[in-house]
């Protein structure tokens, strides 16, 4: 089985934690880039609205994989908004999907994993499990810190390998 790990990262966080999961899960790793990069007030407005922000062409091949696993910051309480350009776009048939997200809170982001299953159900896929980080906006999440919780994770969770 084929692993993909597909992120975005505005800050590095996200991208310290996917790869940590590609070296677990031995996957390849693709990552979202927006077409222009916004700044701090508008990605959060834009977040907020649930608007899906404009995304250089994906240049992976969604079909050759297996498992997905998907990752996001959580932007004003939601997925980023190139995320969400990644979920409408693509075609998850057949796909098992992992998501995994990075933030400042505590808090599970229950109505983030909800919404993100929602999309890639509603693209014929599955998501089989959910994760989350908490990060510090201060201070980058090293390697190592990723590395002891996405382990746990990925032990934890069932995919056919
Ligand atoms: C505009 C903006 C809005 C954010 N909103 C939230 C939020 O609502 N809840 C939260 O827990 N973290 C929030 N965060 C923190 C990020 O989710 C966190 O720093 C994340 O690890 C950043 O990932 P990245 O470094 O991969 O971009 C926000 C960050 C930014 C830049």
């Amino acid at each position: 089985m084929k692993n993909l790990v597909v992120y975005y990262s505005r800050s590095g966080n996200t991208e310290t934690v996917a790869q940590e999961i590609s070296k677990l899960v031995d996957g390849d790793v693709f990552k979202i880039e927006l077409v222009k990069p916004i700044g701090f007030g508008w990605v959060g407005f834009t977040a907020l609205a649930g608007l899906r922000g404009k995304i250089k062409p994906l240049t992976v091949n969604i079909k050759a994989y297996d498992n997905i696993f998907i990752g996001s910051p959580v932007w004003a309480g939601k997925s980023s908004t190139p995320v969400n350009t990644f979920l409408h776009e693509t075609d998850f048939t057949g796909k098992n999907v992992f998501a995994f997200i990075t933030q400042a809170d505590f808090k599970t982001p229950g109505s983030v994993y909800e919404s993100i299953a929602k999309r890639v159900e509603g693209n014929g896929g599955k998501v089989i499990d959910t994760f989350f980080i908490k990060t510090d906006m201060k201070n980058p999440l090293t390697p190592e810190q990723a590395k002891e919780a996405v382990s746990k994770w990925t032990d934890s969770i069932h995919y056919d390998k």
